[in-house]
């Protein structure tokens, strides 16, 4: 995920400091499992979002990114965080809660990862437990692709975010249950969403690629 190596730094100033997203989450957890305690994180990035819940749980953050954690370890001292991959995480506790936010499952790109992640999360769940979590719809992407370019001022930085489409086939081998298949979605095509972050001539963020891609057949929220 090199991307994120060389987002870290900007990553605060840019997404903000996590509050509304935490409150939501907060909300939606007391509704779900109000007794909860023990919370994890999948791809918890800067620990903008555990800063806050750190106060009502004992919280932990799995993340791929070494610079995005670090960040997590100076904001969130308390967490237990672990570099790895959120798709075939191990980690020996049992969570009440196991939530990823800011559509970070987008960035699983391959349907048998998808599997992988949900049965992992399943085994790490306490009884009763609940695993919260958002994504980007292919309604969503398409409406940021067809919308211009992202452009955000910072301190002495510009940064771009352009997201473009790229069709690719959805592999016959994957057998997609017909109630996940939406009239308007033809099940062959998977939206990939190359997102950019481009520098502009006093940006300090160098140029990389973030490359998404999105299962229509789960879509959850918008
Ligand atoms: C959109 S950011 C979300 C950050 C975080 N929720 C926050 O509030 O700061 C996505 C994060 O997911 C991480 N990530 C992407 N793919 C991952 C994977 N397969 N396993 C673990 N982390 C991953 C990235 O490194 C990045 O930090």
């Amino acid at each position: 995920m090199p991307a994120y190596e060389v987002f870290a730094k900007f990553y605060d100033a840019v997404m903000g400091d996590g509050s509304e997203a935490s409150s939501h989450l907060t909300r939606l957890i007391q509704a779900a499992q109000p007794a909860g305690n023990n919370l994890l994180e999948l791809g918890c990035g800067t620990g903008s979002v555990l800063q806050h819940l750190q106060h009502d749980y004992r919280v932990s953050g799995v993340d791929l990114s070494s610079a995005m954690l670090s960040v997590a370890r100076r904001k969130v001292p308390k967490a237990k965080l672990f570099r790895q991959n959120m798709v075939d995480f191990k980690i020996a506790d049992q969570f009440d809660v196991v939530c990823c936010v800011y559509d970070t499952i987008n960035h699983v790109q391959r349907f048998s990862q998808w599997k992988r992640l949900f049965a992992n999360v399943c085994r790490r769940l306490a009884p009763g437990g609940c695993f919260i979590f958002d994504i980007n719809t292919q309604r969503k992407l398409q409406r940021v692709i067809a919308a211009p370019p992202w452009v955000h001022r910072f301190e002495k930085n510009l940064l771009i975010i352009d997201v473009t489409a790229l069709p690719t086939r959805l592999p016959a081998s994957i057998p997609v249950p017909p109630k996940f298949r939406p009239p308007a979605l033809s099940m062959t095509p998977l939206m990939s969403a190359p997102i950019t972050f481009e520098t502009a001539p006093k940006a300090v963020l160098a140029a990389t690629r973030v490359t998404k891609r999105v299962a229509a057949f789960f879509c959850v929220t918008s």
